[in-house]
């Protein structure tokens, strides 16, 4: 298996990536597999292709990073998994993350969603990313963790970072900075799993320790301590991606608030809208396991792909006015949260809390906007700051 090339230069054009639609739409017309001169990554455009790659883990591995050397193996990640690895893993994290895991967050979220859009909302503007979009999310998974309040801050350090190298790391070494937090990250966990093991508490790590799969196994001490990074890396930085996106729709769309203040049962629709349109997860990596010929391209064996969720989200021929945002759109089958084996085991957690940033938000204002520059809208990452104009809506304060 060859080292592939970290295909970010594709992301780096921060004018294209404003607004990467256009640039996408003449892709699925005039080349939708291509690959940019250079590089050995295939980027894949339509929503056919797209959906076809990703329900056929056998032909498109998700064992995309350098394979292990000789004698070593790698941890698994469940995200860069095959199956039997895979099943097994996610069978495990499915037992634990069951609806009542999910409905068991409630409570917090509104609370600390309350506190706050209260606190955003004491001036006119805001930075709606420092104000709720990414304390929200590292909130939620630290409780699911365990995580005390006492440890938030490194908590929020070792996100911040894992997170930011998550992607070079699976084709690149891990840099000494990197190692040095999986350490910090790996010892603090494990004092705790040890905690949890000895008195279980009611959340969904210590859930986690104690469930069984089908043959009464358990997850070992590493399979725990990978889980506890991909809840950290997979639902953070995503989650915080799409309550971002709910402010890019209300700034790009302006009607849309007003919609959704009068009809707050369209909420949920609004929110598969906004995944659809603004994709938090914009593109996954698959690699081929033999020569497989896609849209007319044959890809040979261990070539990269990397799936545009973002242009299979906007393709013409999979969606009615791919271009608009339709607050009801019914069906609405896009591939935000991926498709078949490795759909989104977080996908209620995250629309669970981006239904409570609206209802906590929508009463108290008539309008919000993104004020200058709203940053690239597929950059991995996202923005770093954003601030937001608030139009309080009156009615509430005096009711
Ligand atoms: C709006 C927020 C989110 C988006 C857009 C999102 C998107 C995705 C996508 C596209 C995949 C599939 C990747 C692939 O096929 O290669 C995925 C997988 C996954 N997500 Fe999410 N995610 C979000 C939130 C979360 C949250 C909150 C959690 C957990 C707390 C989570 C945990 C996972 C896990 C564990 C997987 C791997 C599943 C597997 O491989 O079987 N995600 N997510």
């Amino acid at each position: 298996m060859s080292a592939p090339q970290a295909p970010f230069t594709f992301f780096d054009n921060p004018e294209m990536m404003g607004n990467p639609f256009p640039m996408f739409a003449g892709l699925r017309q005039n080349a939708p597999v291509f690959k940019p001169p250079g590089s050995n990554m295939w980027m894949v455009t339509t929503y056919e292709d797209a959906l076809r790659i990703i329900r056929d883990p056998q032909t498109f591995s998700s064992e995309v990073g350098q394979a292990p050397a000789e004698g070593e193996s790698r941890p698994p990640t469940i995200l860069f998994d095959d199956p039997p690895i895979h099943t097994r893993m996610r069978g495990l994290l499915t037992g634990a993350f069951t609806p009542r895991v999910i409905e068991q967050q409630r409570s917090a979220i509104e609370e600390n969603c309350k506190i706050m859009v209260d606190r955003m909302l004491e001036g006119e503007t805001a930075d709606f990313i420092a104000g709720i979009a990414y304390p929200l999310p590292v909130m939620v998974i630290a409780a699911m963790l365990g995580v005390q309040d006492g440890d938030m801050a490194t908590f929020k350090r070792w996100s911040d970072a894992i997170i930011e190298n998550v992607a070079s790391s699976l084709f690149e070494p891990a840099t000494n900075a990197l190692d040095e937090i999986n350490r910090e990250f790996d010892a603090y966990f494990s004092t705790q799993l040890d905690k949890l093991r000895a008195a279980p508490e009611d959340n969904l790590l210590s859930a986690l320790i104690h469930a069984k799969d089908e043959d009464g196994s358990q997850l070992s001490q590493s399979d725990l301590l990978v889980i506890c990074r991909v809840l950290l890396v997979a639902g953070n930085e995503t989650t915080t991606g799409v309550i971002v996106n709910v402010a890019r729709v209300f700034t790009a769309f302006p009607e849309v608030l007003g919609q959704l203040k009068e009809h707050p049962e369209l909420i949920p629709s609004m929110i598969e809208e906004t995944l659809r349109y603004y994709p938090p997860f914009p593109a996954t990596f698959r690699r081929v396991t033999r020569d497989v010929e896609v849209h007319g391209v044959t890809i040979p064996k261990d070539d990269r792909l990397l799936v545009l969720i973002a242009s299979a989200n906007h393709d013409e021929k999979a969606f009615d006015r791919a271009e608009d945002f339709v607050i009801d759109r019914d069906p609405n089958r896009h591939l935000g949260f991926g498709q078949g084996i490795h759909y989104c085991l977080g996908a209620p957690l995250a629309r669970l809390e981006t239904q409570i940033v609206l209802q906590t938000l929508l009463p108290r204002i008539k309008a919000m906007r993104i004020e200058g520059d709203a940053g690239a809208v597929l950059v991995p990452g996202g923005p770093k700051e954003m601030t937001v104009r608030f139009e309080l809506d009156r009615a509430y304060a005096l009711a």
